[in-house]
């Protein structure tokens, strides 16, 4: 975890520029679409704020966290609104969001803190509340040349984890939208508490 709050402090800038306009459509879509009006979401790993700042522009009511400070202090000025420094493993609460949005965010933790996020996050939501997540589509995990931890995701490890509290709406692979590189495609799912 500490490499990856590192790397995110040292790079936010250069990340945040990167990434400011890559939007899943289909992924933000599929989960609005699981949402009432002006539904209460949290945004796990905000990065620069793109999505919080979609949500927020489409009058959801948005809260979003980070575990990176400096990615924090960018998001609260794309969002016009605090965002808290915090890690989704520190999420209380029952029923307090409508839904959860985790766009390439859970990738970066072990497979037993994933498993505990999934069920923090269960807690969190709603009755009929919705979670998105998504990983880099793939079968390994380790920590890469840029010194982030990832845990990647396929169809047989997602059976892996505890899941029969939740309703799996849907489960798909997007391609990468990102330019440069020989990027992986995202493994996207959709559950529904
Ligand atoms: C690959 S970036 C994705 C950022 C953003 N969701 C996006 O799509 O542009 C991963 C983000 O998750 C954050 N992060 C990593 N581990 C986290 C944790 N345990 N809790 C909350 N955020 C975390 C990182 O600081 C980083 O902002």
């Amino acid at each position: 975890m500490d490499c990856v709050k590192k790397y995110y402090n040292e790079h936010a800038q250069e990340y945040a520029q990167k990434t400011a306009e890559v939007f899943d459509l289909k992924a933000l879509d599929s989960f609005m679409s699981g949402l009432p009006k002006g539904a209460k979401i949290l945004d796990v790993g905000t990065g620069s704020g793109r999505d919080a700042l979609y949500f927020k522009d489409r009058g959801f009511n948005v809260e979003a966290i980070d575990v990176s400070s400096e990615l924090c202090e960018i998001a609260s000025r794309t969002l016009n609104q605090p965002v808290y420094n915090k890690s989704v493993l520190d999420i209380e609460g029952e029923g307090v969001y409508d839904g959860v949005w985790c766009y390439a965010s859970l990738l970066h933790l072990s497979r037993e803190d994933i498993q505990k996020s999934i069920d923090l996050m269960f807690n969190a939501l709603t009755k009929g509340g919705c979670l998105f997540m998504s990983f880099k589509h793939g079968e390994t995990d380790g920590v890469t040349h840029c010194g982030r931890f990832y845990f990647d995701m396929n169809h047989e490890r997602l059976k892996k984890f505890k899941m029969d509290k939740w309703q799996t709406m849907q489960v798909w692979i997007e391609p990468c939208k990102r330019q440069g590189g020989n990027r992986p495609d995202w493994f996207c799912i959709l559950l529904k508490k």
